[in-house]
């Protein structure tokens, strides 16, 4: 692969004849060629710039200068031997490895010739972009300075056939130059080519490669240094808990420091484990909407519900409600049970009064997809709800999960859960008349297995039943709870049985 770069401090670049890149040089896998733009102004002073159209600070790079450049050292020119013969010039092979430009090899049609522009408003240059790079057999890099190059260049070179122009950024911050950027490009570049790394499977699970995940953290010897000591799977020799762990560590990084990232993971790529570390983060993978359309990685936020989710909240209401009543229930009753409990009105009243309720929202990507709503006892002393209830729980005070719902596409993906626990964890800052708030409990239907299979994962215990009525349907719940503030969440509400 041939690599030029075009600059007005060709020093600047000398460290490419260092290390890999260097190597790759001598060994003849990379032809870099480094080239002074002063080269081709035609003035005394070798002028490269000018004050800018329109006013303003600082200076421009200028076009006529800078085609005369690109056309040579694309092999664009009618006469490419024809370089301007100056001190320190193209046309004069130097130390650096600068050479003639417009070699014969870059003009030839099949070719594929990319010029690269580095600039702070370019588009931010990635590893992709690297691999890309890797497969055009030139790329020539026009190093701009001062306020950049004169606009008209890169759409000139856009319109020329068989050239493509990328102008590209580092990152959000401004550098003095481009000349940084070509060698963070030639670097990117350069180490993907066949033959510049001796092992070629250290480019497998790199950051940024095709896994689409930072990469996990690295140790060496000694196992012990500064007191820190090497995590101990790595010296298991077990190489799939080797591999497990690594992977959590790539998922739990990426999930803190690059999150951008998640959403581009294909979701169909992710195991069990993976999406356990994912949910640990806030990140859930929807069931998809229709079969084969699989939904990405979606990073899920639990708050506290406001009067702006009213409407949204009696929506969602609406469609989890009828899922978890058992199929003999009537749809009148149902929906009378909506109408009377869980409308927009009723959801205001809720969100309105936090004395007495704690509503939380699930939020996905805008939209909610979950929530709980939480009856707090008037008065600790205050027995829950009915007679059979406040048997079974004894401790007070005690507050009622009266709901907790999530979208059929989160069901199954850990959301549920983490409403719970952040509705519990809201429950156990709250008091009632300065008492703190002892008891969680909850009536499930005696059928939903799953819930009460999920409920006792959270720490709740069956306590009792009590009978609910759902319109005409009188339902038998079983009646669960768990204590807020022991360690053993099931020691203290037995005492009223
Ligand atoms: N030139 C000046 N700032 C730059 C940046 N952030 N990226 C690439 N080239 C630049």
């Amino acid at each position: 692969m041939r690599l030029d770069v075009v600059t007005i401090f060709p020093g600047y670049l000398d460290a490419l004849d260092l290390s890999l890149v260097g190597k790759a040089r001598r060994d003849g896998l990379l032809d870099l060629r480094v080239h002074d733009l002063r080269g081709w102004a035609t003035d005394r002073h070798r002028t490269v710039d000018d004050t800018p159209f329109g006013g303003g600070a600082g200076m421009v790079m200028r076009p006529d200068v800078w085609g005369v450049a690109l056309d040579d050292v694309l092999g664009l020119s009618a006469d490419p031997s024809g370089a301007p013969d100056a001190p320190d010039a193209p046309g004069t092979p130097d130390a650096r490895g600068a050479d003639a430009p417009g070699a014969p090899d870059a003009g030839a049609a099949a070719h594929r010739r990319v010029l690269l522009v580095p600039t702070p408003s370019g588009d931010r240059f990635t590893q992709a972009m690297a691999e890309d790079l890797a497969a055009a057999d030139q790329v020539v890099i026009a190093c701009g300075r001062y306020e950049g190059i004169d606009a008209r260049v890169a759409e000139h070179y856009r319109a020329e056939p068989g050239i493509e122009v990328h102008e590209i950024s580092l990152g959000d911050y401004v550098l003095n130059g481009g000349e940084v950027a070509a060698l963070v490009v030639v670097e990117a570049v350069a180490r993907l080519l066949p033959g510049v790394i001796g092992n070629p499977e250290s480019l497998v699970e790199e950051s940024h490669g095709a896994a689409g995940l930072l990469e996990y953290p690295v140790y060496t010897k000694p196992p012990v240094w500064s007191g820190l000591e090497v995590p101990d799977v790595l010296a298991s020799g077990h190489h799939g808990r080797v591999a497990r762990w690594r992977r959590d560590q790539a998922l739990a990084r990426t999930a803190e420091r690059r999150p951008d990232m998640l959403a581009a993971l294909d979701p169909g790529a992710l195991d069990r484990a993976d999406l356990k570390v994912l949910a640990a983060h806030g990140w859930f993978v929807p069931a998809p909407r229709a079969p084969g359309t699989p939904v990405a990685p979606t990073r899920v936020r639990v708050r506290r519900a406001t009067g702006a989710d009213v409407a949204a909240l009696a929506a969602l209401a609406a469609a989890t409600f009828p899922l978890a009543c058992p199929p003999h229930m009537a749809p009148a009753d149902v929906q009378a049970f909506i109408d009377t409990r869980l409308s927009e009105r009723h959801f205001a009243a809720y969100v309105a009064d936090d004395a007495r309720y704690l509503v939380l929202v699930a939020e996905a990507a805008g939209e909610l997809v979950g929530y709980t709503l939480l009856v707090l006892p008037r008065e600790p002393g205050e027995p829950p709800y009915a007679p059979d209830v406040a048997d079974a729980v004894g401790a007070r005070p005690a507050a009622e999960l009266s709901k907790c719902y999530v979208l059929p596409a989160y069901q199954g993906t850990g959301v549920a859960g983490v409403l719970l626990e952040a509705t519990l964890d809201t429950a156990r800052t709250l008091d009632v008349a300065g008492e703190r708030l002892a008891v969680v409990w909850l009536g499930t239907n005696q059928g939903n297995r799953r819930a009460q299979r999920s409920y006792s994962r959270h720490g709740f215990t069956v306590v009792g039943t009590r009978r609910f009525r759902v319109g005409d349907s009188l339902e038998q719940d079983l009646v669960m709870a768990r204590a807020l503030h022991v360690a053993d969440p099931t020691a203290q509400h037995d005492g009223g049985r």
